[in-house]
């Protein structure tokens, strides 16, 4: 059958327990598990339709792909057209993240890519499964496929059919927020596939972070079943500082941090001690995330645009997950 075109919506999600090394990198399959919050501000559109021949099948805003993204996104495409049994694919893909944020959009771009790919070839896969689909283009996208907080398993089979995400809890169920503080840095960051390869190849540190990840999972969980904003900052500043710990000990080393970085961190913990509670994370950039109460959002996110090196601050919130827009939804 000729896959018609369909439509899907995802958000963007930050790892509040990371996502840092594989134990199969071609499957995609995660070292340990991870939790993160999916964030309602930060979205990727995609519309999925027949590839025509000769015509690129990757275009991001309105612009042709190309170089490695967009091998990646090819390959992707034809995994999800063979798992369908249907023609080749292409994408158009509308992001809404703000322009050189340098905030990694690839969780909600495959989350939306793998939506509506199915949805176009009229198929039908449920969202556990349809994230053990995700998690093939990008890790991180399979936790985008379901909104609030949303933990994705390390699974123990060797074809990856047990790691797949499942919500921890919904959004409207918890009144939190994240401040997401923009660095304009300049430099190109080494994206966050390669420095996890090369983190696990050559840090020393690399084991010490596996060993604690158990630890920090079972404590987030709890902390997220009781709403325990303390527990679950002081949890996610830990184990972001773990993850970047193992990157700068790495040789050669990877440092994400840029001095606006550091200055965010220590407006954090001076904060806290004023009583405006926020804790800050990290990922594959010099950004920094920080996590509040809903009540507190504006606040921090205020104090945060006060350093010179931000250029602007997100003001985000917890999102729903995948939706189709339009064509057949694949699931019910
Ligand atoms: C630091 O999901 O981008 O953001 O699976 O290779 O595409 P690939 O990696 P990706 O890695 C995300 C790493 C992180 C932490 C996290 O989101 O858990």
């Amino acid at each position: 059958m000729t896959p018609k075109s369909a439509t899907a919506r995802a958000c963007a999600n930050v790892a509040l327990v990371k996502y840092w090394g594989k134990r199969d990198p071609e499957l995609n399959l995660p070292a340990t598990g991870s939790i993160s919050l999916t964030l309602a501000e930060l979205t990727a559109t995609a519309t999925v339709a027949r590839a025509e021949a000769g015509e690129p099948r990757f275009r991001q805003d309105g612009r042709v792909v190309e170089g490695t993204p967009a091998r990646r996104m090819e390959e992707f495409l034809d995994l999800v057209a063979t798992r369908f049994g249907e023609d080749p694919l292409s994408v158009r893909v509308v992001a809404d993240f703000p322009v050189a944020a340098g905030l990694a959009s690839s969780a909600a771009i495959f989350a939306a890519t793998a939506a509506a790919g199915a949805a176009a070839c009229g198929g039908r896969i449920d969202l556990v499964d349809l994230s053990a689909l995700a998690r093939r283009g990008s890790g991180s996208a399979a936790r985008s496929v379901f909104g609030g907080f949303v933990e994705w398993s390390r699974g123990d089979r060797d074809d990856g059919a047990d790691s797949v995400a499942t919500p921890l809890q919904g959004v409207g169920e918890w009144d939190v927020a994240m401040a997401v503080a923009v660095v304009n840095e300049g430099k190109k960051d080494v994206g966050s596939r390669d420095a996890m390869e090369h983190v696990a190849r050559t840090s020393p540190l690399y084991p010490g972070w596996l060993a604690a990840q158990e630890d920090d999972l079972s404590a987030m969980r709890v902390a997220i079943a009781r709403r325990d904003l303390e527990r679950a900052g002081t949890i996610a500043e830990e184990n972001c500082l773990r993850m970047h710990a193992t990157a700068i000990a790495a040789r050669p080393p990877v440092l994400y941090w840029a001095p606006p970085t550091l200055e965010v961190i220590a407006l954090v913990r001076r904060m806290r001690g004023e009583g405006l509670r926020g804790w800050f994370t990290m990922d594959a950039g010099p950004q920094v995330k920080v996590l509040c109460a809903g009540a507190d959002l504006d606040a921090v996110a205020s104090r945060l645009a006060e350093i010179p090196g931000v250029s602007r601050v997100i003001r985000a919130r917890p999102g729903p997950g995948v939706a189709i827009l339009e064509g057949p939804c694949p699931w019910t």
